[in-house]
């Protein structure tokens, strides 16, 4: 089945008593036993598992062609539930430019767990070969990567770190299975934000993890999401559900508005980098060509010329922008991202985020345009 059908389908079906087209939202948190002691309605208890949860779980497994899914309340929760599957005392090596939440937890409380981190520039093999200890557990990949869209080759990433014995961790969230199945391409887990696309609409928090096989890994995985307790609320997975759909038409609307964002920003004589994988002149342009289908996303970054203040000033000056963290909603978003980083970030302070919504490409030139003539004046 093709993914736009998988995304109409999966994990629907009319409901077996009402007949309703839509899933019923599941509420309770504590389903009946039956006077044999049996539950005869397959649940037990919400955070355990619940049938929203369930059918959002399914969904993402077909789109991602896993073999199973966790549903987690939020994309750092889904990180978490990762790497709190391993050892004190094994081995990550992390991409050097993961979301800085991600970087975060490795560094803050996973680091106290007794994990040992390396960070390294994933797009050299050699440097990821040279950084392989025998202790090492899990390469964590993101591709592309938040907020530089930097492009790291997944199969050969999984080839490397094989041969080693490590499993490789892709986070999809920028991509999405429209664009991207990392699993196919060798990887044994997908982690996202399903905040962003898969959510698609600014209003609800989520993550999720995918797996190649239902094997000893993921169970630990499942065992922090139901006695750790990081379980999403049934409505949150109803919304999660319900965004499915319409997922591969905004993704690949929202990637050809971005392309077309993107080359009206390299032409622009104050603007002095674009970071869009779409881009022949992108590093890696000729790897995400190989590893995406039907675009490249909607992230854009780029470097104005000046100052950071220039930069600021570029982001108070657009209207249809909005000023504003996260990604993957509708409306179009801007944002400099390192003084949301704080201050060990090593994202430039020239660099303003862009997150493409669905408004038509020709406004949000306009809108980038307008602004940064203010530059040139
Ligand atoms: C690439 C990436 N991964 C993970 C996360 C964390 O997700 P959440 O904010 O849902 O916890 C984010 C959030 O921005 C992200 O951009």
């Amino acid at each position: 089945m093709r993914i736009e059908t998988l995304a109409v389908h999966a994990g629907r079906e009319v409901d077996p008593t009402t007949r309703a087209i839509v899933p019923p939202l599941v509420l309770s948190t504590t389903f009946e036993r039956a006077a044999d002691g049996d539950f005869p309605g397959g649940y037990i208890y919400t955070r355990n598992d619940n049938p929203n949860r369930h059918a959002l779980e399914r969904a993402l497994a077909a789109l991602e062609g896993g073999a199973v899914a966790l549903a987690f309340p939020s994309g750092n929760a889904a990180t978490s539930a990762v790497l709190q599957a391993l050892d004190p005392g094994d081995h990550v090596i992390a991409a050097a430019e993961a979301y800085y939440g991600t970087r975060a937890v490795l560094t803050g409380a996973l680091r106290r767990w007794g994990l040992q981190v390396d960070f390294v520039d994933l797009s050299d093999l050699d440097a990821l070969a040279a950084a392989l200890r025998p202790n090492t557990r899990l390469v964590w990949a993101e591709t592309p990567s938040n907020p530089r869209l930097q492009i790291v080759d997944i199969a050969a990433v999984a080839r490397v770190a094989h041969a080693a014995g490590a499993r490789v961790v892709c986070d999809n969230t920028f991509a999405t299975p429209i664009l991207q199945q990392p699993l196919a391409l060798g990887a044994d887990l997908v982690v996202h934000s399903t905040t962003k696309y898969i959510g698609g609409h600014s209003d609800v928090l989520g993550g999720c993890v995918v797996a190649q096989a239902d094997d000893e890994f993921i169970q630990r995985i499942r065992s922090y999401q139901v006695f750790g307790g990081a379980a999403p609320s049934p409505f949150d997975c109803w919304l999660l559900l319900r965004s499915l759909p319409t997922l591969p038409c905004r993704v690949r609307a929202q990637s050809e508005g971005a392309l077309r964002v993107a080359r009206f920003l390299a032409d622009h004589p104050a603007v002095a980098q674009v970071d869009y994988p779409g881009l022949p002149t992108h590093p890696g342009h000729e790897i995400a060509r190989r590893q995406m289908r039907g675009g490249f996303g909607g992230m854009v970054s780029f470097q104005v010329r000046g100052a950071e203040q220039d930069a600021l000033n570029v982001a108070a000056r657009v209207r249809l922008f909005t000023r504003a963290t996260s990604l993957g909603g509708v409306e179009s978003l801007i944002e400099h991202r390192a003084s949301v980083e704080g201050p060990n970030t090593t994202t430039p302070r020239t660099l303003l985020r862009l997150s493409i919504g669905l408004e038509h490409p020709d406004d949000l030139i306009a809108d980038l345009a307008n602004a940064l003539d203010l530059l040139r004046s």
